[in-house]
């Protein structure tokens, strides 16, 4: 077990580099949000195509019924047209149809609105803000790198207001929810863990992935670190969450065992210690 709390990173790193890291993070997260969004788009916006098609096919099917009421003789005619367009089936499926495309519109309208509080530029304003609201949203974001291997459990207690920049602590939760999916190799778990303890609020990202030996451990701070293969990791995001968190006075202490998991825990002050106002 390592217990490895918030450290310098091994780096030469002055605040110019820092700030060049966070816009390189930032291009990096967009291509990958870019395709997680893409593809969970992509899945409402397919079937709600289909259905719209067959609905247009069943509204002219109905028209024609109602057509038929000014050119036809008797109404046992009219009758009849209705019941070989199969005019009950329609009706019951339209109604089915209908229902899903409502449900796939929102919930493309839930990704959009969980990407722009995502993406949210509050430069680098500190606000009192509700944490679970930047939490539920980039768990919207990421919910495409994690659902297909990891059941997210959330231990939530109640949080007091939380005085941050919401976007960079967005950032910081994606990332660590982003590594514990990646350290997940078939299926597992990811527990999202909070509490308040003293003039401090902490939150716990415990994935039982892979977990981390020693060399590892020592170094994962260090911007351009990865053990991914090239092209899969830049090695920054644990940097980037470093370099946030150094900002907002807050700490975050890692404990890993291979084979077990990896638990990452944040301890955020609730008031900024150097409040201006
Ligand atoms: N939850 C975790 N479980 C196991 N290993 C982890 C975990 N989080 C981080 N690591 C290790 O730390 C390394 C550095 O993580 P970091 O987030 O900085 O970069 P990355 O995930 O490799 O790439 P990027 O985040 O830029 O896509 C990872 O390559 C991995 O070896
Ligand atoms: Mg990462």
């Amino acid at each position: 077990m390592n217990d490895d709390s918030l450290q310098e990173p091994v780096t030469q790193a002055g605040r110019e580099l820092d700030v060049h890291l966070i816009h390189s993070e930032k291009m990096a997260s967009i291509g990958q949000l870019a395709a997680g969004v893409a593809h969970e788009i992509n899945n409402p916006v397919g079937y709600v195509f289909s259905n719209l098609k067959i609905m247009a096919k069943y509204i002219r099917d109905m028209q024609t019924i109602i057509d038929t009421i000014d050119t036809s003789a008797s109404l046992d005619e009219v009758k009849a047209v209705k019941r070989n367009i199969d005019y009950d089936y329609i009706k019951q499926d339209l109604e089915d149809m209908l229902g899903e495309s409502v449900y796939g519109v929102e919930t493309i309208i839930g990704i959009v609105s969980a990407l722009k509080d995502f993406s949210y530029d509050d430069g680098d304003e500190f606000k009192e803000v509700d944490l679970y609201k930047g939490l539920n949203s980039t768990l919207s974001v990421v919910n495409n790198e994690i659902k297909y291997k990891a059941e997210v459990v959330k231990q939530f207690s109640d949080l007091p207001l939380v005085e941050c920049i919401p976007s960079k602590i967005n950032q910081v939760f994606m990332n660590l929810l982003v590594n514990a999916a990646h350290a997940i190799e078939d299926s597992g778990v990811i527990t999202l863990t909070t509490g308040v303890d003293g003039d401090r609020v902490w939150f716990e990202v415990a994935d039982d992935g892979v977990g981390m030996d020693e060399a590892t451990l020592s170094r994962i701070y260090e911007p351009f670190f990865t053990t991914k293969p090239p092209g899969q990791g830049t090695g920054l995001g644990l940097a980037i969450c470093y370099s946030i968190l150094k900002k907002h006075d807050a700490t975050l202490e890692v404990v890993s065992e291979p084979g077990v998991g990896t638990t990452f825990k944040i301890y955020l002050p609730i008031k900024r210690k150097t409040s201006v106002t």
